[in-house]
Protein backbone atom coordinates (compact mmCIF):
# COMPACT_ATOMS: atom_id res chain seq x y z
CA UNK A 1 0.00 0.00 0.00
CA UNK A 2 3.04 2.58 1.08
CA UNK A 3 4.15 1.85 -2.41
CA UNK A 4 1.35 2.40 -4.07
CA UNK A 5 0.94 5.81 -2.54
CA UNK A 6 3.90 6.56 -3.29
CA UNK A 7 3.68 5.88 -7.05
CA UNK A 8 0.21 7.99 -6.72
CA UNK A 9 2.28 10.86 -5.20
CA UNK A 10 4.07 11.23 -8.19
CA UNK A 11 1.60 11.33 -10.63
CA UNK A 12 1.60 14.92 -9.05
CA UNK A 13 -1.76 13.54 -7.22
CA UNK A 14 -2.43 15.82 -4.49
CA UNK A 15 -2.61 14.49 -0.71
CA UNK A 16 -5.62 15.08 1.34
CA UNK A 17 -6.22 13.68 4.68
CA UNK A 18 -9.87 13.07 6.12
CA UNK A 19 -10.16 12.71 10.08
CA UNK A 20 -13.18 10.11 10.66
CA UNK A 21 -13.83 9.42 7.66
CA UNK A 22 -15.22 5.81 7.69
CA UNK A 23 -18.66 7.44 8.14
CA UNK A 24 -21.40 9.97 8.18
CA UNK A 25 -19.95 13.36 6.62
CA UNK A 26 -16.56 12.36 7.23
CA UNK A 27 -17.08 9.39 4.69
CA UNK A 28 -18.55 11.40 1.85
CA UNK A 29 -16.17 14.31 1.81
CA UNK A 30 -12.82 11.74 1.49
CA UNK A 31 -15.18 9.47 -1.33
CA UNK A 32 -15.49 13.40 -3.43
CA UNK A 33 -12.08 14.05 -2.91
CA UNK A 34 -10.85 10.92 -4.08
CA UNK A 35 -13.62 11.10 -7.10
CA UNK A 36 -11.56 14.74 -7.97
CA UNK A 37 -8.70 12.82 -7.78
CA UNK A 38 -6.89 13.07 -4.44
CA UNK A 39 -4.78 10.41 -3.14
CA UNK A 40 -7.00 10.49 0.22
CA UNK A 41 -6.05 8.82 3.97
CA UNK A 42 -9.34 7.49 5.40
CA UNK A 43 -8.44 8.39 9.30
CA UNK A 44 -10.89 6.38 11.69
CA UNK A 45 -10.93 5.40 15.64
CA UNK A 46 -12.20 2.12 16.12
CA UNK A 47 -14.49 0.44 13.05
CA UNK A 48 -11.67 -0.53 10.56
CA UNK A 49 -14.23 -2.85 8.29
CA UNK A 50 -16.39 0.70 7.40
CA UNK A 51 -13.10 2.35 7.01
CA UNK A 52 -11.98 -0.64 5.04
CA UNK A 53 -15.61 -0.59 3.50
CA UNK A 54 -14.97 3.19 2.07
CA UNK A 55 -11.86 2.43 0.80
CA UNK A 56 -12.95 -0.27 -1.64
CA UNK A 57 -15.83 2.15 -2.52
CA UNK A 58 -12.96 5.12 -3.59
CA UNK A 59 -10.51 2.03 -5.36
CA UNK A 60 -13.88 0.69 -7.09
CA UNK A 61 -14.78 4.59 -8.14
CA UNK A 62 -11.01 4.71 -9.63
CA UNK A 63 -9.54 6.73 -7.06
CA UNK A 64 -7.07 6.60 -4.69
CA UNK A 65 -7.49 6.07 -0.86
CA UNK A 66 -6.08 3.95 2.02
CA UNK A 67 -6.99 3.74 5.63
CA UNK A 68 -5.41 4.52 8.54
CA UNK A 69 -6.14 3.91 12.50
CA UNK A 70 -5.23 6.83 14.75
CA UNK A 71 -7.68 7.93 17.71
CA UNK A 72 -6.65 11.95 16.36
CA UNK A 73 -7.26 12.81 19.92
CA UNK A 74 -4.12 11.83 21.26
CA UNK A 75 -0.60 13.14 20.23
CA UNK A 76 0.67 9.73 20.39
CA UNK A 77 -1.67 8.29 18.12
CA UNK A 78 -1.40 11.38 15.53
CA UNK A 79 2.39 11.62 15.74
CA UNK A 80 2.11 8.00 14.08
CA UNK A 81 -0.22 9.16 11.64
CA UNK A 82 1.42 12.35 10.77
CA UNK A 83 5.10 10.49 10.46
CA UNK A 84 3.17 7.94 7.74
CA UNK A 85 1.98 10.76 5.96
CA UNK A 86 5.70 12.15 5.83
CA UNK A 87 7.18 9.02 5.24
CA UNK A 88 4.12 7.80 2.58
CA UNK A 89 3.79 11.23 0.72
CA UNK A 90 6.07 13.46 1.62
CA UNK A 91 3.06 16.45 1.74
CA UNK A 92 -0.16 17.13 2.92
CA UNK A 93 -2.50 19.34 0.57
CA UNK A 94 -5.59 19.11 2.36
CA UNK A 95 -6.38 18.86 6.00
CA UNK A 96 -10.39 17.79 6.70
CA UNK A 97 -10.84 17.75 10.62
CA UNK A 98 -14.12 16.18 10.84
CA UNK A 99 -13.82 14.33 14.09
CA UNK A 100 -15.85 15.40 16.64
CA UNK A 101 -18.38 12.77 19.09
CA UNK A 102 -21.89 14.30 20.20
CA UNK A 103 -23.16 14.07 23.70
CA UNK A 104 -26.55 15.50 24.94
CA UNK A 105 -26.15 15.60 28.68
CA UNK A 106 -28.10 18.20 31.55
CA UNK A 107 -25.48 20.31 33.17
CA UNK A 108 -26.79 19.05 36.37
CA UNK A 109 -25.73 15.48 35.77
CA UNK A 110 -22.66 16.63 33.43
CA UNK A 111 -19.31 15.55 34.92
CA UNK A 112 -15.68 16.98 34.27
CA UNK A 113 -14.94 13.78 32.67
CA UNK A 114 -17.98 13.97 30.03
CA UNK A 115 -16.64 17.27 29.39
CA UNK A 116 -12.63 16.54 28.77
CA UNK A 117 -14.47 13.52 26.79
CA UNK A 118 -16.02 16.26 24.32
CA UNK A 119 -12.83 18.78 24.59
CA UNK A 120 -10.65 16.15 23.60
CA UNK A 121 -12.86 14.67 20.61
CA UNK A 122 -13.69 18.36 19.03
CA UNK A 123 -11.18 20.24 20.18
CA UNK A 124 -8.37 18.73 20.63
CA UNK A 125 -8.82 16.29 17.34
CA UNK A 126 -8.42 19.45 15.38
CA UNK A 127 -5.78 21.24 17.29
CA UNK A 128 -3.34 17.49 17.33
CA UNK A 129 -4.07 17.41 13.45
CA UNK A 130 -3.88 21.27 12.85
CA UNK A 131 -0.61 22.24 14.07
CA UNK A 132 1.34 18.69 12.60
CA UNK A 133 -0.23 19.87 9.17
CA UNK A 134 0.85 23.51 9.50
CA UNK A 135 4.66 22.25 9.83
CA UNK A 136 4.03 20.69 5.84
CA UNK A 137 1.90 23.22 4.83
CA UNK A 138 4.38 26.20 5.63
CA UNK A 139 7.07 24.16 4.50
CA UNK A 140 5.02 23.99 1.01
CA UNK A 141 3.46 27.44 0.97
CA UNK A 142 0.20 25.94 0.48
CA UNK A 143 -2.49 24.03 1.78
CA UNK A 144 -6.11 24.16 3.03
CA UNK A 145 -7.80 23.05 6.07
CA UNK A 146 -11.53 22.95 6.30
CA UNK A 147 -12.96 22.53 10.05
CA UNK A 148 -16.07 20.66 9.89
CA UNK A 149 -18.28 22.80 13.17
CA UNK A 150 -21.52 23.26 14.41
CA UNK A 151 -24.09 25.92 13.65
CA UNK A 152 -24.79 27.46 16.99
CA UNK A 153 -21.00 27.69 17.43
CA UNK A 154 -20.29 31.27 16.26
CA UNK A 155 -22.59 32.89 18.85
CA UNK A 156 -22.15 33.32 22.92
CA UNK A 157 -25.19 31.33 24.25
CA UNK A 158 -26.23 29.51 26.98
CA UNK A 159 -26.91 26.00 25.94
CA UNK A 160 -27.18 24.05 29.04
CA UNK A 161 -28.16 20.29 27.48
CA UNK A 162 -25.21 20.14 25.34
CA UNK A 163 -22.95 22.71 26.86
CA UNK A 164 -19.57 20.14 26.76
CA UNK A 165 -19.96 19.73 23.09
CA UNK A 166 -20.99 23.29 22.67
CA UNK A 167 -18.38 24.54 24.80
CA UNK A 168 -15.56 22.32 22.36
CA UNK A 169 -16.91 23.53 19.12
CA UNK A 170 -17.01 27.12 19.90
CA UNK A 171 -13.44 26.62 20.67
CA UNK A 172 -12.63 24.81 17.26
CA UNK A 173 -14.18 28.49 16.31
CA UNK A 174 -11.91 30.55 17.99
CA UNK A 175 -8.50 28.52 16.95
CA UNK A 176 -9.57 28.55 13.30
CA UNK A 177 -9.63 32.38 13.09
CA UNK A 178 -5.94 32.55 14.80
CA UNK A 179 -4.73 30.27 12.33
CA UNK A 180 -5.75 31.26 9.70
CA UNK A 181 -4.66 34.41 10.03
CA UNK A 182 -1.12 33.10 11.13
CA UNK A 183 -0.87 30.78 7.86
CA UNK A 184 -2.16 33.47 5.67
CA UNK A 185 1.64 34.35 4.96
CA UNK A 186 2.15 30.92 3.55
CA UNK A 187 -0.83 30.94 1.59
CA UNK A 188 -2.33 28.57 3.53
CA UNK A 189 -6.22 28.73 4.36
CA UNK A 190 -8.23 27.83 7.09
CA UNK A 191 -12.04 27.86 7.01
CA UNK A 192 -15.21 26.06 9.06
CA UNK A 193 -17.98 24.19 7.57
CA UNK A 194 -20.87 23.96 9.86
CA UNK A 195 -23.85 21.38 9.56
CA UNK A 196 -27.09 21.88 11.17
CA UNK A 197 -29.49 18.79 11.21
CA UNK A 198 -27.63 16.42 9.13
CA UNK A 199 -29.41 13.04 7.94
CA UNK A 200 -27.27 11.10 9.67
CA UNK A 201 -27.73 13.51 13.00
CA UNK A 202 -28.68 11.58 16.19
CA UNK A 203 -30.60 13.82 17.11
CA UNK A 204 -33.61 14.80 14.41
CA UNK A 205 -36.80 16.32 14.59
CA UNK A 206 -39.96 13.76 13.57
CA UNK A 207 -40.61 16.92 10.63
CA UNK A 208 -37.60 18.34 9.60
CA UNK A 209 -39.98 21.87 9.42
CA UNK A 210 -40.24 21.75 12.75
CA UNK A 211 -37.10 22.83 12.63
CA UNK A 212 -35.38 23.53 9.82
CA UNK A 213 -36.82 27.00 7.55
CA UNK A 214 -35.53 24.69 4.21
CA UNK A 215 -37.91 22.27 5.53
CA UNK A 216 -35.17 19.01 5.12
CA UNK A 217 -32.80 17.73 6.81
CA UNK A 218 -28.97 18.35 5.49
CA UNK A 219 -27.21 16.43 2.78
CA UNK A 220 -23.87 15.13 2.92
CA UNK A 221 -23.94 16.06 -0.40
CA UNK A 222 -24.85 19.86 0.82
CA UNK A 223 -21.30 19.44 3.08
CA UNK A 224 -19.34 18.61 0.54
CA UNK A 225 -20.35 20.91 -1.67
CA UNK A 226 -19.11 23.77 0.96
CA UNK A 227 -15.92 21.87 1.49
CA UNK A 228 -15.01 21.96 -2.11
CA UNK A 229 -15.74 25.90 -2.12
CA UNK A 230 -13.15 26.41 0.14
CA UNK A 231 -10.36 24.17 -1.94
CA UNK A 232 -10.82 25.61 -5.06
CA UNK A 233 -7.80 27.44 -6.66
CA UNK A 234 -10.01 30.33 -6.74
CA UNK A 235 -10.52 30.71 -3.45
CA UNK A 236 -7.02 31.22 -1.96
CA UNK A 237 -8.18 34.14 -0.53
CA UNK A 238 -11.08 33.26 1.20
CA UNK A 239 -9.50 32.37 4.80
CA UNK A 240 -10.99 32.24 8.37
CA UNK A 241 -14.63 32.27 7.45
CA UNK A 242 -17.73 30.39 8.72
CA UNK A 243 -20.04 28.84 6.43
CA UNK A 244 -23.09 27.84 7.84
CA UNK A 245 -24.75 24.95 5.64
CA UNK A 246 -27.62 24.05 7.64
CA UNK A 247 -31.05 25.36 5.99
CA UNK A 248 -31.60 28.26 7.88
CA UNK A 249 -31.44 26.27 11.44
CA UNK A 250 -29.67 28.01 13.82
CA UNK A 251 -30.48 31.21 12.15
N1 LIG B 1 -24.41 14.81 11.61
C1 LIG B 1 -24.89 15.98 11.96
O1 LIG B 1 -26.09 16.24 11.89
C2 LIG B 1 -23.94 17.05 12.45
C3 LIG B 1 -24.48 18.29 12.86
C4 LIG B 1 -23.62 19.29 13.27
C5 LIG B 1 -22.25 19.05 13.29
N2 LIG B 1 -21.76 17.84 12.90
C6 LIG B 1 -20.31 17.63 12.94
O2 LIG B 1 -19.89 16.99 11.76
C7 LIG B 1 -18.80 16.11 12.02
C8 LIG B 1 -19.11 14.71 11.50
O3 LIG B 1 -20.29 14.27 12.10
P1 LIG B 1 -20.97 12.89 11.69
O4 LIG B 1 -22.31 12.90 12.38
O5 LIG B 1 -20.91 12.64 10.23
O6 LIG B 1 -20.01 11.85 12.45
P2 LIG B 1 -20.16 10.29 12.66
O7 LIG B 1 -21.08 9.67 11.68
O8 LIG B 1 -20.41 10.09 14.12
O9 LIG B 1 -18.71 9.79 12.26
C9 LIG B 1 -17.63 10.17 12.96
C10 LIG B 1 -16.52 9.18 12.64
O10 LIG B 1 -15.38 9.71 13.27
C11 LIG B 1 -14.64 8.65 13.83
N3 LIG B 1 -13.99 9.18 15.02
C12 LIG B 1 -14.59 9.65 16.13
N4 LIG B 1 -13.65 10.07 17.01
C13 LIG B 1 -12.45 9.84 16.42
C14 LIG B 1 -11.12 10.06 16.81
N5 LIG B 1 -10.82 10.59 17.99
N6 LIG B 1 -10.13 9.72 15.95
C15 LIG B 1 -10.41 9.18 14.74
N7 LIG B 1 -11.66 8.95 14.31
C16 LIG B 1 -12.67 9.26 15.15
C17 LIG B 1 -15.59 7.54 14.17
O11 LIG B 1 -14.87 6.38 13.89
P3 LIG B 1 -15.02 5.01 14.75
O12 LIG B 1 -16.41 4.57 14.52
O13 LIG B 1 -14.00 4.10 14.15
O14 LIG B 1 -14.73 5.33 16.18
C18 LIG B 1 -16.78 7.80 13.23
O15 LIG B 1 -16.80 6.90 12.17
C19 LIG B 1 -18.58 16.18 13.53
O16 LIG B 1 -17.56 17.11 13.80
C20 LIG B 1 -19.89 16.68 14.06
O17 LIG B 1 -19.77 17.37 15.30
C21 LIG B 1 -22.58 16.84 12.49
Amino acid sequence: MASAAKRKTKTGAKVALVTGANSGIGKAVARALAADGYAVVVNYRSREKSAKATVEAICKDGGFAEAFQADVSRPADTDRLFAHIAETYGRLDVLINNVGDYLRKQIARLTPEDVRRMTESNYYSVVECSLRAAKLMRKQKSGRIVNIGYVYAERLQANPAVVAYFCAKQAVMSFSLSLAKDLAKYKVTVNIVSPGININSVEKPRRPSDQIPFGRFGKHADIVNAVFFFLKPESEYVTGTHMKVSGGHGL
